[in-house]
Parts: C-alpha cells; sequence; structure tokens
C-alpha cells in the first residue's frame, strides 16, 4: 500500500511513524515534511495550496491512502479533487470542512442541529457591530469568520477591546476577507477541554482524551501559540462527560452534517468550554491537534492505517482500535521569539542520543536538514518531545529527560507540562 501524508509539522511527524509502523505499508510520502520525516519518508515538494496539483500526484503515483494534516488544503477542497479521482482521503471534503472553515456557518450549524454553544450574533457591517458592542453590557468574544491561523479571535473584557477587534477585523482588514463577516459572541466561563474522535459520515470512534497548553510561558502566561504541550489521557474529560459530549455534541454533530449532504469522513476535533451548565462548543477543528497527535498517537496500539482507511472508505463498522495503558506527555522546544518573529538556522545538538529509545519519541516541526547533512531549525515549534510512561508523572519525566538532552542556541520550552496532576 502507498500513503501519502500532506504538511510538515510535528502532528504529521506523528502520523507519519505511527504509518510507517504499520505491516501494509510499502511506501510512504509526506509533502512537504521536515528533516525528521526524511528520515522515514519520501518529502516530494508538493504544492498543497494547488489541490489540483496533489490530486495529480496521488493519481500518478497510485496513492491508496492519502491523509491530510492541516485544516487549509481541506478548506480548499483538496479531498474532493482526490475522491474525484477515485481514490481514497482522509480529511473530509471542503463542504464538511466548513465546520472550520467558516465560524458563521459552523454558529448557524449548532443553532441548526441545537448543538450547545455561546450565544451570538453575525455581522458583515462594522456600523452594525460598534453599535452592537455599545449596548452590550458583558465581556465578549470577537471571531473572524474565516480561516486566520488560529489569531482570528479577540476575548473582550472592556467594550474598547471589542471595538479594537472590530477596527482590525473589520475596518483595517488584518485578516483579509476573513474578517469580512464577525462573529460576536457570549464570553463562557470554565475550564477548556478538546475532544477528538474519528467518523466515516456514520459512525463514530473516540480518541483517548488529552489536553494541550497554549500559552508561550509556565504557569498561562504570555502569548497565545499553537500549543506548547500537552498529555493523555486528560482526566478531567471522565467517563460521564465523554458519554455526555459524544451525546450532545458530537453525534448530533456528525449527523447533522450528513443530514445536510455533507458525510464527515476525518477526524473531528470539538474545542470546549465545560461550563456550569455543561460543556459548550468553542469551535471546530476538521483535522488532529498538534501536540495532541504527539500524544495520542504514541498510546494506539492497534494499526492506524485501518483505522484512517476504513474511515476514509465510509465503513469503520469492522475496525477494533485498541489503546495502551500508558500515558504520554509532550514538551515542545520553540525557537528563540516564539509565537512573534522568531530565530532560523540554528543547529540542534544530540537528537541521535534518543534513537531506539521506546520511552521518548522526538517528533520534528520547523528542522531542516543543512547543506552538511546536520539537522537546523526551520520554524517557530522546532521539536515535540513525548515522553511514555506507566503513569502521567512517569511521562513526564521522560519528556523533559528528552527536552534537556537535545539542544539549539535559543530553545525554549514550558516547564510545568503535565505538571501537578494526579494520575
Ligand atoms: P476558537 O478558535 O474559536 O476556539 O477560539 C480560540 C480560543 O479563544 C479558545 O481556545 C478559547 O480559549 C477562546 N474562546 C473562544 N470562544 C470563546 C468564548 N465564547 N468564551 C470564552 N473563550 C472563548
Ligand atoms: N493544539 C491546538 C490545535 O491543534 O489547534
Amino acid at each position: 500500500m502507498k500513503v501519502l501524508v500532506l504538511g510538515g509539522g510535528g502532528r504529521e511527524h506523528a502520523l507519519a511513524w505511527k504509518i510507517r509502523q504499520s505491516r501494509g505499508v510499502e511506501e510512504l510520502f509526506c509533502s512537504p515534511g521536515n528533516a525528521g520525516i526524511a528520515e522515514i519518508a519520501d518529502c516530494p515538494p508538493l504544492a498543497s495550496s494547488d489541490p489540483e496539483a496533489v490530486a495529480d500526484f496521488v493519481a500518478r503515483q497510485g496513492i491508496d491512502l492519502t491523509v491530510v494534516g492541516p485544516e487549509l488544503p481541506l478548506v480548499q477542497g483538496i479531498a474532493d479533487k482526490i475522491m474525484a479521482n477515485g481514490r481514497a482521503v482522509f480529511g473530509p471534503s471542503a463542504g464538511a470542512a466548513r465546520l472550520e472553515g467558516s465560524k458563521v456557518f459552523a454558529k448557524q450549524f449548532m443553532t441548526r442541529h441545537k448543538i450547545p454553544t455561546a450565544a451570538y450574533e453575525i455581522f458583515d457591517r462594522s456600523e452594525q457591530a460598534l453599535a452592537y458592542i455599545d449596548r452590550a453590557d458583558r465581556p465578549l468574544v470577537i471571531k473572524a469568520d474565516g480561516l486566520a491561523a488560529g489569531k482570528g479571535v479577540f476575548i473582550a473584557d472592556t467594550r474598547e477591546k471589542a471595538r479594537e477587534a472590530i477596527q482590525r477585523l473589520m475596518i483595517h482588514k488584518a485578516f483579509g476577507g476573513a474578517g469580512r463577516t464577525v462573529v460576536i459572541e457570549e464570553c463562557l466561563v470554565g475550564r477548556e477541554a478538546s475532544f477528538f474522535a474519528i467518523s466515516d459520515g456514520q459512525r463514530i470512534i473516540p480518541l483517548v482524551t488529552c489536553q494541550d497548553y497554549k500559552r508561550a510561558y509556565d504557569h498561562g502566561r504570555g502569548p497565545n501559540t499553537g500549543g506548547m504541550g500537552s498529555y493523555s489521557p486528560a482526566l478531567h474529560l471522565d467517563r460521564e462527560l465523554t458519554a455526555h459530549v459524544l451525546e450532545k455534541i458530537v453525534g448530533p454533530t456528525i449527523r447533522g452534517i450528513a443530514d445536510e449532504g455533507h458525510p464527515y469522513r476525518g477526524v473531528l476535533y470539538v474545542g470546549l468550554m465545560l461550563t456550569e451548565d455543561g460543556p459548550r462548543v468553542l469551535e471546530y477543528n476538521v483535522r488532529f491537534g498538534d501536540p495532541e497527535t504527539q500524544v495520542i498517537l504514541p498510546r494506539l496500539k492497534s494499526d492506524l492505517v485501518p483505522l484512517l482507511s476504513a474511515a476514509a472508505f465510509g465503513d469503520l463498522s469492522t475496525v477494533r482500535v485498541e489503546w495502551r495503558r500508558e500515558a504520554a506527555v509532550c514538551v515542545i522546544m520553540a525557537s528563540q521569539g516564539y509565537p512573534g518573529h522568531y530565530q532560523k538556522g540554528k543547529k540542534i545538538s544530540d537528537l541521535e542520543r534518543f534513537t531506539g529509545r521506546q520511552d521518548i519519541v522526538i517528533f520534528h516541526a520547523g528542522t531542516r536538514t543543512g547543506p552538511g547533512g546536520e539537522i537546523r531549525t526551520s520554524g517557530g515549534r522546532v521539536l515535540g518531545v513525548t515522553g511514555i510512561g506507566p503513569t502521567l508523572a512517569a511521562a513526564r519525566a521522560r519528556a523533559y529527560e528528552g527536552a534537556t538532552g537535545v539542544t539549539f542556541s535559543g530553545a525554549h520550552y514550558r516547564r510545568d507540562i503535565a505538571a501537578g496532576i494526579d494520575d
């Protein structure tokens, strides 16, 4: 079997690493990949922003399964193009990917299907949005409708901040067309949690629980990032809560999107706020999380490929998924300056120290191979060091053994990932 993974971050390294272990896989491609992925896969330079070019490659090479990492190609319709050539793809069609691609679509969809979420209003004219803010007497959250690389959400605890967000999005057009329409919603209070499930359009297989850390610095300080660490299992998502989320949120989402003519084949990632009145959806993502994937996949005992293939082919009925009991913790090592402007090109030393270790896996994110074969930094998030152990505390100790054992100039990472969690 030939498999292609699209993307080149830590999430895609974790996917490629797990797919490589599958017995049925003879050839593995990943585009664009990174220095770590290049050790286990061929990395052809495809333009993922050009769905036609990718679909051509898939057809020419006879790729049996394409696994799409990031959301942008999905929202742009890459799954539709690949399926049109009769090839299997793990990742939803453009119609279903609107759950992430348009916040307006997602909110109206939740209303149509009675899925609990924050109360909201939609505006496509700035004067009306500003007038609404002047009338509102509570903290608000302002969201650009379209994709904004995770930067299009503004929590405004004052009227002034809310007005500024409207100015940035609708008047200065900081995110171009993505901010032409905005959602203004009630600010929810509670603990955040993420939930992942794989669907074939109808059936649902929930993945193990996990949690990420979004802020750049220890104790939740500093700016938001794509994620500075993660752990699994996340025990605050207990059995009862999981059952509730499946019944009231994930089930109605999968049924609702199928009823609207867009069966969802891929992984659905639901961002939740656990409020006093129960879980509410903050957002949908139509892809795996990064760095959540770096703790979920090391805990997967079964072969990943039959699971992804079955979802892609629309029949999960015969798939059985087994998980390891061990916990996993991932610590992200980032470049100096991340998530702001950061340095690139720094040499990374001592990666080979952990080769062959079962309890420490180093996933590459922003890395590239230099002219002399050395590995250098090339992105904001550089490495995801995953530790695996019988408890979260043991997994955490392994993750930090890895993070302190690898070096590059300016590296920074949080010291409090999975700290103080009982298991
Ligand atoms: P989103 O991309 O919509 O998930 O928003 C990014 C982040 O903004 C979330 O992870 C939350 O931390 C926060 N957020 C989004 N919507 C709300 C809300 N209605 N109330 C409180 N926080 C929110
Ligand atoms: N870790 C957050 C995300 O993947 O969006």
